[in-house]
C-alpha cells in the first residue's frame, strides 16, 4: 500500500523538520506545510477518496495516528522554542549588576561637631553629664538670672537678636523683647540648677547668636560649650585643675595654661584662661601677637547671686563655671585663619578633618 508508506515517510520527514525548526516562526511554517489547507497531510487525506473502501479504515487509523504524532511533536517543540526564546530575551534585556555601582561619596563629620564630640568625650571621661539647651531663651535665662544688670552692655541691641511678636502691632518691630536668640550657652547653667539638685557636674554644647557682621574673627552664629560644677567645698583650685586637665587633653600634654583676672557678671572671681601658643611654643609670633599665649575661655566661681536666683544655698554649696568658643578651639587646633570658613560648607575645606 503506497499510501501507507507515503504517510509513514511524511511522518518521519515532518518529525525531523519539527525537531530542526530553530525558531517559533520556522516551526509555524512547518505546521502550515503539513496541516495547513494545502499541507502535505491534508493532501494525503484528500487522496483517501481514491483508495478502495476496505483499506480506508487502516489508512484512516494510520493517518489519524500520524496527525496526532505530528501535532504532539509540534506542541512540544513550540514549548521548547518559547522557553529558549524567553531566556534569550531575558539575557538581551538583562542589566549586568556584577560591575561595581557608582559610589556616592560618604560625608564627613563637620569640624565643629567633631570638636564638640572630642570635648564631650574628655568631660564624660571625668564624670560630667552632657546637657542640652535652648537656642531661643527668655531674658531671665540669658541675662537676669545670670546676674547681668539691666544696663550691662551685653544686653544692648548691638549684641542680641530679639524675637518680637509681630501678630499684633506690626508698626514697631524694633526694641528689646523678653524673648531672644541666646547670646551665650550660660543660660543652661540656670536651667540645670533649676531642674537638678547638687552635686552638678555638667557641660552643655550648643549654638549661640550675636548681632555681629561675619569677619575673620567674628560670626553672627557660633558654638560654645558651657561647663558648670556645683558641690560642697568646690574651690578655685578645682576650677584651675579641671581646666588645665581639659586643655592638656584637648591640645596636648606640652601645652601650658595661665589664668588672667577678668569680669563676667555671673562669676566672682572671674578669669580668662590662655593656652601657650601652639605655633611658637610660647616664644612669641604673629599668631599670638608676640605674647606667647592665646585666649581660649572664660571662667570663674559661680556668683552667690546666681545661686540665690535658682534657690541653691550659697552658704552650703560653691561651684565654678566656664564657657569656651568651639570655633575658637577649632582655629587654634587646626590653624584655621578665618572663622567664616567654618560656616560656609565648602567641602574642599571640610573634608580635611
Ligand atoms: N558666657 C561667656 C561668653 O559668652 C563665657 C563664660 C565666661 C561662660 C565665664 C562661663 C563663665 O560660664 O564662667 O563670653
Amino acid at each position: 500500500m503506497a499510501l501507507m508508506e507515503d504517510l509513514e515517510k511524511l511522518r518521519d520527514d515532518m518529525l525531523s523538520a519539527i525537531s530542526q525548526a530553530a525558531t517559533s516562526d520556522a516551526l509555524e511554517e512547518v505546521r502550515i506545510s503539513v496541516l495547513g489547507k494545502k499541507g502535505s497531510l491534508t493532501s494525503v487525506l484528500r487522496g483517501m477518496r481514491d483508495i478502495p473502501p476496505e483499506e480506508r479504515p487502516i489508512i484512516g487509523k494510520l493517518s489519524n495516528e500520524v496527525r496526532d504524532r505530528i501535532e504532539e511533536a509540534l506542541s512540544q517543540r513550540a514549548k521548547q522554542l518559547k522557553g529558549a526564546e524567553l531566556e534569550e530575551k531575558m539575557k538581551a534585556g538583562a542589566i549586568d549588576i556584577s560591575l561595581p555601582g557608582r559610589s556616592m561619596p560618604i560625608g564627613t563629620e563637620h569640624l565643629i561637631n567633631h570638636i564638640i564630640r572630642e570635648c564631650s568625650d574628655i568631660f564624660a571621661g571625668i564624670g560630667y553629664e552632657i546637657e542640652g539647651g535652648r537656642e531661643i531663651e527668655t531674658d531671665w535665662y540669658n541675662f537676669t538670672a545670670l546676674n547681668a544688670p539691666k544696663d550691662h552692655p551685653s544686653r544692648s541691641m548691638q549684641d542680641t537678636f530679639y524675637i518680637v511678636d509681630r501678630s499684633g502691632d506690626v508698626s514697631d518691630v524694633r526694641g528689646e523683647s523678653d524673648v531672644l536668640l541666646r547670646t551665650q550657652t550660660s543660660g543652661t547653667q540656670v536651667h540645670v540648677m533649676e531642674e537638678k539638685k547638687p552635686p552638678i557636674y555638667m557641660i552643655s554644647p550648643g549654638k549661640v547668636y550675636r548681632h555681629d557682621v561675619a569677619d575673620p574673627s567674628h560670626l553672627p552664629q557660633f558654638h560654645q560649650i558651657e561647663g558648670l560644677v556645683v558641690d560642697k567645698g568646690i574651690t578655685f583650685g578645682d576650677l584651675k585643675g579641671t581646666l588645665e586637665y581639659f586643655i592638656k587633653a584637648f591640645f596636648g600634654e606640652e601645652r601650658k595654661t595661665r589664668f588672667r583676672a577678668h569680669f563676667f557678671p555671673f562669676t566672682e572671681p572671674s578669669a580668662e584662661a590662655d593656652v601657650s601658643c601652639g605655633i611658637c611654643h610660647g616664644e612669641g609670633c604673629r599668631f599670638c601677637k608676640h605674647t606667647g599665649w592665646v585666649e581660649i575661655l572664660g571662667c570663674g566661681m559661680v556668683d552667690p547671686n546666681v545661686f540665690e536666683n535658682v534657690g541653691i544655698d550659697p552658704e552650703v554649696y560653691t561651684g565654678f563655671a566656664f564657657g569656651v568658643g568651639v570655633e575658637r578651639l577649632a582655629c587654634l587646633k587646626y590653624d584655621v585663619p578665618d572663622l567664616r570658613m567654618l560656616l560656609e560648607g565648602d567641602m574642599r575645606f571640610l573634608r580635611q578633618f
